[in-house]
């Protein structure tokens, strides 16, 4: 009964569990190797991430199979659809991976799956999958919270230590956090009505551009004038690092109506304009972010962006910037890990596996699971 840590371990956080699965691993984490399972949104996924002996992973196998076709007639997820989707194709990307990383399940050291936050009907699909291969392999299970696998997996690459500011923003979350360790956030600031992602997609809908949103809009804004429009900056200067997107959801709206029917160029033009108000809004939100990690934490390691949003080419050089200016390094992940994908499940389950931190079967599904608990309560119960 090496993995029977008990489930206290895992309620007191790292610090004890850590120095308990430490004794216990002996030189075992050098060769660590875990199956990551996610199925939280619209992308069903199964990776297998080793952990080499310098501390970085290597992603062995990472299948990931898209559910756009199937939501893009609705323009945005539709649950039933995606937990149909998630489990008709499941099985198939877990052997597809085992294979491609030419292991069995017994050759694994851990089952990671993804238990929330996101659709229940899909958290149920990855999770009830990863619990039945740990189940039947006899190995230790990893339920991973799927923000935190997006908060970690910039430390796949081996290079950053905690602890470090994130900007975390997808199509459902928009937070900057304080990463202080494995299950140790601090929320300095979190939207207060829309996330990033979802504007994104809201303002592509509205101009009928393609689902997903982000990348439509990105491509149309290539093309664009972004100081067509003067769009509102909403929260900038503001001493909190929260941030609002409605104000400028809306104001993008008014000012296609002000100009309809569209032309190509107006909807380029309003696309690049809108994406340059969300990146003079990102920027202004991060040097306060940063002041209040400086204030409550102290050093930062560096600065990472993470979630579907940070594929964006403009956020990412304004980060660039912003980091360029504060002095501290950016840790960007490659634009693959950083829409949904099961390496960072995986990579998440590497770095609680070998602190101890395991569940048992009896993991629930957590549709609504926030990093920061403290932080819960956000003003409109989102997170
Ligand atoms: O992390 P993710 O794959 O799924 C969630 O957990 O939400 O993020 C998906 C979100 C969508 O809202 C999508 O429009 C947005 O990330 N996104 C982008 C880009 N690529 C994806 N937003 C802006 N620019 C992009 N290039
Ligand atoms: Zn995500």
């Amino acid at each position: 009964m090496r993995w029977a840590v008990p489930r206290q371990a895992y309620r007191d956080g790292p610090g004890r569990a850590g120095a308990f699965a430490r004794a216990e691993l002996g030189n075992f984490e050098a060769a660590m190797r875990v199956l990551g399972i996610e199925t939280t949104c619209d992308e069903t996924a199964a990776a297998v991430v080793r952990l080499r002996p310098d501390g970085a992973g290597e992603i062995l196998a990472d299948e990931v199979m898209s559910q756009i076709a199937a939501h893009s007639p609705y323009g945005g997820v539709v649950p039933e659809i995606a937990a149909r989707a998630h489990v008709e194709i499941i099985d198939q990307l877990v052997v597809r991976a085992l294979r491609r990383a030419g292991m069995r399940p017994r050759d694994l050291d851990g089952v990671a799956a993804a238990a929330g936050p996101g659709l229940i009907g899909g958290v149920l699909v990855g999770l009830m999958t990863g619990k039945g291969i740990a189940l039947a392999a006899g190995k230790p299970f990893l339920a991973v919270n799927h923000l935190e696998a997006h908060a970690l997996v910039a430390r796949l690459s081996g290079r950053l230590a905690f602890p470090y500011l994130l900007l975390l923003a997808s199509g459902g979350h928009t937070q900057i956090l304080a990463v202080k360790g494995v299950g140790d956030y601090d929320r300095l600031g979190t939207t207060m009505d829309d996330a990033i992602g979802e504007a994104f997609d809201k303002i592509a809908k509205m101009l009928g551009l393609p689902y997903p949103g982000g990348p439509a809009v990105e491509a149309a804004a290539r093309d664009g004038d972004p100081a067509r429009f003067q769009l509102p900056r909403p929260m900038f200067g503001r001493p909190s690092a929260d941030f609002s997107l409605s104000g400028l959801k809306t104001a993008t709206r008014l000012a296609a109506q002000s100009i309809a029917p569209l032309t190509r160029r107006d909807v380029a033009d309003l696309c690049a304009s809108f994406q340059a108000a969300v990146v003079d809004m990102i920027e202004d939100r991060m040097r306060v972010g940063l002041r209040l990690f400086r204030q409550r934490v102290g050093l930062a390691h560096g600065v990472v962006v993470a979630g579907g949003v940070a594929a964006n080419g403009a956020i990412r050089e304004a980060m660039a910037r912003f980091c360029a200016q504060a002095g501290l390094p950016l840790v960007a992940p490659p634009q693959n890990l950083c829409t949904d994908n099961g390496a960072m499940i995986a990579w998440a389950g590497i770095e609680r596996l070998r602190r101890g931190l395991v569940d048992d079967m009896a993991a629930p599904a957590r549709p609504r699971w926030p990093l920061d608990p403290k932080a819960e309560r956000s003003l409109n119960g989102k997170a």
